[in-house]
């Protein structure tokens, strides 16, 4: 039955987002969202990757509504202000090598449009370079550099110029033969993006590559750390800009505090969003300050980013992770997600179970599989939503402070739900 919210909804909203879920919320509280009606759903999506420290956390709050008190909005180009420096100084103590200086918009699609803008106005170079199977978000720009599914295209017409995809490493859905591992995937990609500088754009014109270190909508895949380590070197060698897109990886959900640094290489250009705001909408591309002294003042900015509040949401947010030890325990959250996953690594419905930290997903045979899996968890109360250019996978988002008997609860509720629902539709 519908709700309430459901029927104002279709009356007054656009009906052009993906929907998973019709839930009538009320309010969230650390992993747990309660709907109008007093259902208590146990989410493990994160608000897709953002509420790393959960709901509506006591220290979140606090400093948001005392930042709201005292100044909700005044925009840095018109004058300085506490929040968003000490969030900038905050992250400088846990960036990748090198990168301390900051510029906030607010989202992930525009910081990804700062980086591509700055990429190439500071090469004075012309061509980005993109991984298929990669989201980076539904502007204009990114959408030119995100392929995870083509449908996001759909009747968009011409994108970015000089925008060139290269092969990112997946085995279990390379369709070349004989079926191989993910190490002699990489070495096939990196091949071919060789054969791209032979052939398609001029290393020379190159501007940046650009990466997610774990594709995030596209399946949760993580590559050999040799394959960033060798574009890294490709980047150098040519000129480039290696630009990391930490969208989504960011902020301890792997078990580092930017998954870059796990895989042990330095990027030009951090991008965040998602969880950087703890909630509030935030996004920011981190440098060095040598770049950023050479990006021409006034050609780029924006009325809202780094807002106050949203950088006070951002510090507590950062506070937590650092000061609860966020980041160390994604990987024991992580293990324990996998291990309860186990039972169904001889499942002929399951592909491959991933995991890089406490990024977990299952991928399954097809959509079906793994919609039907969503809806029987959360028959039982349990949120979860998938990823993949065919919404094959399954993806676990635990807040980092999750209870872990919760987790526990929530990943047998799938485990449980794609056993029945194998039962009823058998292979
Ligand atoms: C890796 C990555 N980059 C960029 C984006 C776009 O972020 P936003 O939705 O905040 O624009 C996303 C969103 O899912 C993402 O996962």
């Amino acid at each position: 039955m519908s709700s309430d919210l459901e029927r104002r909804a279709k009356r007054v909203l656009s009906p052009l987002p993906g929907r998973y879920t019709w839930l009538p919320l009320d309010r969230g509280e650390g992993s747990w969202l309660i709907t109008k009606d007093g259902r208590r759903v146990l989410d493990l999506t994160c608000g897709i990757a953002v509420t790393n420290v959960g709901h509506a956390h006591p220290k979140v709050v606090r400093a948001v509504s005392e930042q709201a008190a005292k100044l909700m909005h005044i925009s840095t180009g018109v004058a300085t202000y506490e929040s968003n420096i000490a969030l900038a100084e905050a992250l400088g103590t846990v960036t990748p090598r090198g990168l301390d200086t900051v510029f906030f918009g607010n989202s992930g699609a525009e910081a990804v449009e700062a980086a591509i803008k700055l990429s190439r106005q500071y090469t004075k170079r012309q061509a980005i370079i993109a991984f298929r199977g990669s989201f980076h978000g539904r502007t204009a720009g990114a959408l030119t550099v995100t392929t995870s599914k083509s449908s996001y295209r759909l009747g968009y017409g011409a994108m970015l110029p000089e925008v060139y995809i290269a092969p990112y490493p997946y085995a279990v859905t390379c369709p070349i033969k004989p079926a191989h591992d993910m190490k002699t995937c990489a070495e096939h990609c990196l091949a071919e993006l060789e054969m791209m500088f032979e052939h398609e754009v001029p290393p020379e014109h190159v501007a940046a590559i650009l990466i997610e270190p774990v594709l995030g909508e596209g399946g949760y895949v993580a590559p050999p750390s040799s394959f960033l380590v060798a574009l890294r070197d490709i980047a150098t060698r040519i000129g480039a800009l290696l630009v990391m897109d930490e969208v989504q990886t960011g902020f301890g959900r792997t078990g580092a505090w930017f998954a870059t640094q796990k895989h042990g290489v330095d990027p030009d250009i951090l991008v965040i969003a998602k969880a950087l705001g703890g909630g509030m909408p935030l996004g920011a591309i981190v440098t060095s300050r040598a770049m950023q002294d050479k990006w021409i003042s006034g050609t780029h900015g924006s009325t809202f980013g780094g807002n106050p509040v949203s950088c006070a949401a951002g510090l507590a947010t950062f506070e937590i992770i650092r000061d609860e030890g966020l980041v160390a325990r994604a990987e024991r959250l992580g293990e324990l997600m996998v291990t309860e996953l186990a039972p169904l690594r001889s499942d002929p419905r399951v592909r491959e179970i991933r995991r890089f930290g406490a990024m977990v997903a299952i991928e399954f045979d097809a959509k079906a599989t793994a919609k039907a899996a969503i809806a029987g968890a959360l028959e039982h109360d349990v949120l979860l939503i998938t990823c993949g250019a065919h919404d094959q996978a399954v993806r676990f988002i635990p807040a980092l402070n999750i209870a872990e008997d919760d987790l526990r609860k929530g990943v047998r509720a799938l485990v449980e739900a794609h056993r029945s629902a194998a039962v009823a539709t058998p292979a």
